[in-house]
């Protein structure tokens, strides 16, 4: 792919013929009217040029049939760019609900790629061809930019906010990853890969039985280290006399805040009530929740949303996690990042714990 020039990327995603036929579309209405005015200003020079015998002009009268006609056809034809680039924003922008998710952190200069089940990846993203993949996208500095052109999506990564992007690959390949957004001296090699792969191999990659040994530790379970290192549990039991609200079955639920607002509680509301709790007081409760902020890093923050999407409403107890259960590579819990590729114990990529999201204790 690389050394091969090309005018056009390959289009290996559902939407990137979508998006390419609308593309060729305003090409071709944009090259009929450049030629058909650069013909007409032609055209009509010599036609209407001053000569020897012709030094008056006629003066034209409005033409009502002239004056609907051109602007009747061109509303039409800006009126169908607007419905069609309409219609795949909105696809673009509604990932299917049994998208598979993976968070996505950038910084100066990198991309961090985080599975649900556990592997990380940086400036690589692996995905299974076939099905959708939603990426949630922070970052920890600037603004960047997660730019795969072969499956024709860029969304920005935003610092201090979640935005996210979806799409779905056709075709197993190696394409290019680019930082889309100008985010310092090294932006131009904030450069890597996507790799799409068949849903088998995808998943054995997953779990860590081909390439590189892994961290096979799940969000969930490193967010729950987090959860217990702060002490979260102090404050958040399940029982009613507790200083803070559950948070088993929370996710994407409505809650009811002291200051009358009612919001959902998604990975935007989660994040502000870690980081700022002050502003999104749950009704009911004392503002005695301090902030987090510093404490956790932004994907510390993802694995600690990643724990809460787990609870569910059985999951009542939250016993403190085993002294001998730390982690070997625990240390990109809280406040690290963890740069280097971890390093993974066969015990943890057991199919069970994945299921169940958590680690027994
Ligand atoms: Cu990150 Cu440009």
């Amino acid at each position: 792919m690389i050394g091969r020039f090309s005018l056009f990327p390959e289009a290996a995603s559902t939407v990137a013929g979508q998006v390419d036929a609308l593309y060729f579309f305003l090409v071709g209405v944009s090259a009929f009217f450049s030629l058909l005015i650069a013909g007409a200003i032609v055209a009509l020079a010599i036609r209407f040029r001053r000569s020897a015998e012709r030094q008056v002009f006629p003066t034209w009268e409005g033409m009502l049939s002239l004056e609907l006609t051109w602007t009747i056809i061109p509303l039409l034809l800006v009126l169908t760019m607007f419905f069609w680039g309409a219609r795949i924003f909105i696809t673009m922008h509604t990932p299917p609900e049994n998208a598979l998710q993976v968070y996505v952190v950038g910084k100066q200069w990198m991309w961090k790629a985080q599975h649900v089940e556990g592997r990380r990846e940086i400036n690589e993203l692996h995905v299974p061809v076939g099905r959708p993949v939603k990426l949630i996208l922070t970052s920890e500095d600037v603004i960047h930019s997660f730019f795969i052109p072969a499956f024709r999506v860029k969304q920005d990564a935003v610092p201090g906010r979640y935005t996210s992007l979806w799409f779905e690959a056709t075709k197993p390949g190696t394409f290019h990853l680019f930082c889309a957004e100008y985010c310092g001296t090294q932006h131009s090699r904030m450069i890597g890969r996507v790799v799409a792969m068949e849903p088998a191999e995808f998943q054995a990659w997953l779990t860590g039985t081909t390439g590189a040994a892994q961290d096979a530790e799940s969000m969930a379970s490193a967010g729950r280290r987090i959860f217990e290192q702060l002490g979260c549990a102090t404050c958040h039991q399940p029982d009613s006399g507790a200083r803070g609200p559950a948070l088993a079955g929370l996710f994407e639920r409505q809650v009811q805040l002291a200051d009358g607002r009612t919001v959902i509680a998604d990975e935007a509301y989660l994040r502000e009530a870690i980081l700022n709790p002050q502003a999104s007081v749950v009704a009911g409760y004392q503002p005695i929740m301090p902030t987090f902020k510093g404490l956790v890093s932004e994907e510390g923050l993802l694995q600690l949303i990643a724990y809460i999407k787990s609870l569910q409403p059985s999951d009542v107890e939250t016993e403190p996690v085993a002294p001998g259960r730390t982690h070997a590579t625990g240390g990109h819990a809280a406040g690290t990042t963890a740069e280097r590729e971890p390093v993974a114990s066969a015990a943890d990529a057991s199919p069970s714990r994945r299921l169940a999201g958590l680690d027994a204790p």
